[in-house]
């Protein structure tokens, strides 16, 4: 979604934003923009990309502090007014602005009555002209913002500047921003990605805090006017490679990623003697994990698919009821929260608004929650405050790959601790552990051979719909292979569980419809093989994956064999192909693999 980049220093602004810009572009956006100071405040905004803004630039444009922007439309369409910054009408205070503004209606209405003319349709403009009218009437810059952000309801991440003033007033409000701190020189970012190269020291604002910030001074405030201490936290240092390095998509690159990624996540936390798994940032003892009556957990989109997986692992280990649930249908459907119940939130970015949302609800209703999630110290992270973070380092690519192996990866070990703390043997625990061990390199074996993906692509790229099916452990690969083709290549598909198929979806079934479906060698592969039966009766083309050396091949018209695991732990094997598929088949229709239209990497409203 929306990014926001700011920077005030000894240094020319305009490379950094750019530089910062490009960073952010990974969050979708479909507009962007920049203001910088330099005596009066200069401001260039256009749709398009980056580097469309960035070929519009007057040679000239310079200053030492300046701000830019990312939009991601919500109010009002694409186009170059409601792109950001907005402009005070004299021209002397700029804003960028991440997050809604629910009463931006009320708020522009009024100040069109009092005469101020807006120019674009966005929530975000009101701001700035209550800020002006705030300085007109004589406030101070920071009283300015204090008493707008007071008549606001809603989110927002802001920066501000003002002529005449060496510094950004920020504020956060449900829209996450970072200080980045340098040497005569401070950074302002909506996330750490643009300022990994540039310092190792930050602030995160929480919600309800502003900030000035100066080339030499950070000093913040909560909105009630009180002066705190914000702590200085270093930036995540193992966070990893954030270019793209020899790839030509960050895609591409996160698959690949896959063997390291997993072993960072299982790295020092199993332990292969006692059959067990340890994740000590979940503060659970054996005790509390023997008491507990059920464990839930949310997520959305990929991240829910790797709940579902991981659902079942736990159900099954450690023989405890075990849900996943949809972020967003959760928190509105009044649900009762047993407080000794076991709660996980699930998320790549950790900023996902309806999972927020989720923990907000549980943690009202006196339950705790516990993140799994990747990025380091972001909102859900710390509403949880405990929790396991997957380590799969930075994701870019809107389409989510590295992230849901490794959030499998995290909850299969829960399970494994779980299920020890509960009935399971130390022998089951202890081939458990081995085999997950071998998970990364078994992924790099696949990787390096991963069978006919053009077969595939060749019969899914003029399809009308796909169908995706699978069982059990296998039905939530199921929909994330249908996921991941639906949101980066723009077909409509389907996942069911196999068993589903005949009560409905078999309709669509005629000559040549490709079926993508997920039988690793489990106990519930033959039922799977009937509903090929179902679907091949119809005329439909199977691609089947399935382990090597399986007979179950011979169901296939398309095979992908990939290498055998615990059945258990398939899901971080068979979701490889489909990320594969959906890659190479978003390639063959032109479509921009990693900004997918309409999409953004963190869904940050509601
Ligand atoms: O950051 P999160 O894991 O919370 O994001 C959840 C979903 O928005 C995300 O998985 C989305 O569905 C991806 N585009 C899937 O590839």
């Amino acid at each position: 979604m929306c990014g926001i980049i700011g920077y005030i220093g000894d240094k020319k602004a305009t490379p950094f934003l750019i530089d910062g810009l490009r960073r952010l572009e990974y969050r979708g956006y479909d507009s962007s923009g920049i203001a910088v100071i330099n005596g009066g405040i200069s401001v260039h905004k256009k749709t398009g990309k980056v580097s469309e803004l960035e070929s519009k630039l007057p040679k000239k444009f310079e200053g030492r502090c300046g701000i830019a922007h990312t939009r991601w439309a919500t109010h009002g369409g694409v186009t170059d007014a409601n792109a950001h910054p907005h402009c005070s009408s004299d021209g002397k205070i700029a804003l960028v602005h991440n997050g809604i503004i629910e009463n931006a209606r009320s708020l522009r209405n009024r100040l069109e009555k009092e005469g101020v003319k807006l120019r674009s349709d966005t929530d975000s403009e009101a701001l700035v002209h209550l800020i002006h009218r705030e300085v007109e009437n004589g406030a101070k810059p920071l009283t300015a913002v204090r008493r707008t952000l007071k008549r606001a309801r809603g989110t927002w991440g802001i920066c501000v500047v003002f002529e005449g003033h060496d510094m950004i007033i920020c504020a956060r409000n449900g829209s996450p921003l970072v200080i980045g701190i340098g040497e005569g020189e401070n950074w302002i970012a909506s996330d750490t990605l643009p300022l990994q190269s540039l310092t190792q020291q930050v602030i995160r604002l929480d919600d309800g805090d502003l900030a000035i910030v100066t080339s030499d001074s950070i000093q913040t405030s909560r909105l009630d006017g009180r002066f705190t201490d914000s702590e200085v936290t270093p930036l995540d240092d193992d966070w990893g490679e954030a270019e793209l390095g020899d790839y030509p998509h960050f895609m591409l690159k996160e698959i690949h990623e896959q063997p390291e990624a997993l072993r960072q996540c299982l790295t020092g936390r199993l332990d292969i003697k006692d059959g067990n798994a340890r994740l000590g940032g979940l503060g659970l003892s054996s005790k509390k994990l023997q008491k507990i009556p059920h464990v839930r957990l949310l997520g959305c989109g990929t991240a829910l698919h790797a709940a579902q997986v991981g659902r079942l692992v736990i159900e099954e280990l450690a023989r405890v009821p075990a849900l996943a649930h949809v972020s967003s249908e959760f928190r509105h459907n009044n649900p009762v929260i047993e407080t000794d119940a076991i709660h996980f939130a699930v998320s790549q970015s950790g900023e996902t608004a309806d999972t927020l949302a989720a923990v907000k609800e549980i943690q009202l209703k006196g339950g705790e929650v516990r993140g799994v999630i990747n990025v380091v110290g972001s909102t859900i992270a710390r509403q949880c405050g405990k929790g396991c973070y997957i380590h799969s380092g930075p994701e870019q690519s809107v389409a989510s790959t590295k992230a849901f192996s490794n959030m499998v990866a995290a909850l299969s070990m829960f399970g494994i601790q779980i299920g020890r703390a509960r009935s399971l043997s130390r022998e089951k625990g202890k081939r458990l552990t081995t085999s997950l061990q071998k998970v990364p390199q078994l992924v790099d074996q696949y990787l390096s051979n991963p069978g006919p993906i053009d077969k595939v692509v060749k019969a899914v790229k003029n399809a009308k719909s796909v169908l995706f099916l699978g069982r059990g452990i296998s039905a939530p690969v199921a929909r994330e292979g249908a996921l991941k083709l639906m949101e980066i290549a723009y077909i409509p598909c389907l996942a069911y569980p196999a068993g589903e198929m005949k009560h409905g979806p078999i309709a669509l079934l005629e000559e040549g419809s490709p079926v993508i479906v997920v039988a690793p060698n489990d106990s519930l592969k033959d039922k799977t093989v009937s509903s090929i039966h179902e679907c091949r009766a119809r005329g439909a083309k199977i691609i089947l994956i399935h382990e090597e050396g399986d007979s179950i091949a011979e169901e296939a018209d398309i095979s992908i064999p990939v290498p055998s695991t615990d059945p258990m732990f398939s899901p971080m094997l068979t979701v490889l192909p489909m990320q594969l598929i959906a890659y190479q088949t978003a390639l063959a229709l032109d479509c921009d693999v990693d900004r997918p239209r309409n999409l953004a990497k963190s869904v940050t409203v509601e």
